[in-house]
């Protein structure tokens, strides 16, 4: 059976979701949990786009083999270099190179008419090809454009060397039949077509992201683009896991196959959700925590009698299966390391899981701990590393009739500094003498969630706080048994995102 390449753009498009901030040695665990699950191509980011950027892709070309590790680069000469440049040890490697196809993004973006663009084009795909055997085009708004446009692009695209023709529906535009007779328009209109792999990049703005993705491998796609949970700038992109479970679950329908162990689906969706602060509602498809629930009597009554009668997909399929032992004050190191490998942590040091088994012991000897207390504790610690700004102590008072001072004092490049404040409240209090601490500009409050993590007056508490700084979103988060502790420490999660741009 003809089989269907996915892209994962996770940890490029995905990141763009708003506030969403994820530093390198978070990365590099997705990207391993994305090799794990046999994803063909990693979207590992933008090299041009920041420093931070260039880093995660250059670690995760040297560290992740098996998949092509695929950089984007604008149709610009210094994007391709640092593309080249950040991929320059991966053992397969790509660039995805785009511009902006249709009239409104020519006209109001570029500024560049459809000549300059066509030739732009040609002289970046040639240019592409002094580094890369493996280069993909995308036409941005590519489902905006004109068809007659896009089909001269995508000829002096695949004349120059492209190897991988992609159609992105950047802003969720398109209809399935729509976007199905554009991708079958490009494969067969277009000279050269022949030679290139025709690939789909939906966004869910209509909530159709998947429907498109389908509907492009009926019509002849052979790459998906896609993130898992479906994450991604605004209503997020064609989610992974629903795209790979269609095929599976539809082979009578779609007639093709696909490289993914989709018992690694539930693994890597709980990494992505927990480690981008994002979490999935329990209706989500395939992997939401309601999936394979049955409330009503008629339903349960049929699962008690065959599963098939209100399940399409075994739990398994996607490996929500039962965990196998619960971890307690009596496991031991060994059991630990396992359960985080399990969980999809892949990456940790020995030094590291010794630290965080030291941490999980802490915890077991006052309470049992669930999966979600160990990620909430190993993202803490994936958050702090190399930090600018760190929590040395801090010191509250309040009352019902008086108003609340903190004191505290951080460590900043080495050097300790303290400051006081007051506020509404000992939280308030806390976050403004960080602020004046941090000597950030302006800083205000977007978001601000605290949640028990596991149940009982002991639970671990998880602060989740996102800070508009100077006019962008940071989120930060923390967990610890001291709630005001946890709120304190997401400040300077949030801080160091900030500290790090
Ligand atoms: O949505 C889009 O158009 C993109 C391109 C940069 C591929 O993400
Ligand atoms: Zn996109």
């Amino acid at each position: 059976m003809q089989k269907i390449l996915f892209l994962d753009t996770t940890l490029r498009d995905g990141e763009q979701t708003p506030g969403v901030h994820v530093n390198r040695s978070g990365k590099l665990e997705i990207a391993r949990a994305l090799e794990q699950l046999g994803v063909d191509i990693i979207e590992a980011g933008f090299p041009a786009a920041s420093n931070g950027d260039f880093g995660c892709v250059a670690e995760i070309a040297r560290t992740v083999k098996g998949p092509v590790i695929c950089g984007l680069s604008r149709c610009v000469e210094g994007d391709i270099e640092a593309a080249a440049e950040a991929l320059k040890s991966a053992e397969r490697k790509r660039i995805n190179l785009f511009i902006a196809s249709s009239s409104i993004h020519m006209e109001y973006k570029l500024r560049m008419t459809p000549e300059q663009v066509g030739r732009r084009v040609a002289d970046c795909v040639s240019k592409a090809r002094e580094y890369f055997d493996d280069i993909e085009f995308s036409c941005e708004d590519a489902t905006r454009s004109d068809v007659e446009f896009l089909i001269r692009l995508f000829e002096i695209a695949a004349a120059n060397g492209a190897t991988t023709l992609n159609i992105p529906d950047t802003v969720g535009y398109a209809c399935p039949s729509e976007f199905g007779a554009l991708v079958r328009t490009i494969k067969e209109g277009v000279k050269g077509a022949e030679n290139c792999v025709i690939s789909s990049h939906c966004h869910n703005d209509l909530g159709m992201g998947v429907a498109n993705a389908l509907a492009a491998i009926e019509n002849g796609a052979l790459q998906v683009e896609c993130t898992i949970n479906g994450v991604g700038e605004r209503a997020g992109n064609a989610a992974l896991e629903e795209i790979a479970m269609a095929i599976k679950t539809r082979a009578d329908c779609y007639g093709v196959d696909i490289n993914l162990d989709t018992t690694q689906l539930y693994r890597v969706s709980r990494l992505v959700s927990s480690l981008y602060g994002v979490q999935n509602p329990p209706n989500k498809p395939i992997v939401g925590s309601n999936c394979f629930l049955h409330e009503s009597g008629i339903h349960q009554h049929g699962i008690m009698m065959n599963r098939s009668t209100y399940e399409i997909m075994t739990p398994e399929s996607v490996g929500m299966q039962a965990e196998g032992f619960v971890l307690g004050k009596l496991s031991g190191r060994h059991a630990f390391a396992q359960r985080l490998s399990e969980l999809g942590y892949l990456t940790l040091s020995e030094e590291a899981v010794t630290l965080l088994f030291a941490r999980f012991k802490d915890y077991a000897d006052k309470k049992s701990v669930t999966d979600e207390d160990i990620m909430a504790i190993v993202n803490e610690y994936l958050d702090s590393q190399s930090p600018v700004y760190a929590l040395e102590t801090f010191q509250i008072q309040s009352g019902n009739n008086t108003a609340a001072m903190a004191m505290v004092t951080l460590s900043c490049r080495g050097a300790k500094m303290s400051e006081a404040a007051i506020g509404d409240g000992p939280i308030d209090a806390a976050f403004n003498a960080i602020h004046r601490l941090s000597g950030a500009g302006d800083i205000s409050l977007e978001e601000f969630e605290i949640r028990a993590v596991t149940e009982g007056t002991d639970a671990l508490g998880e602060a989740k706080i996102r800070l508009n700084i100077d006019g962008v979103g940071f989120t930060g988060r923390s967990v610890s048994p001291d709630i005001i502790e946890a709120c304190i420490r997401a400040y300077i999660n949030a801080l160091n995102k900030w500290a790090a741009t």
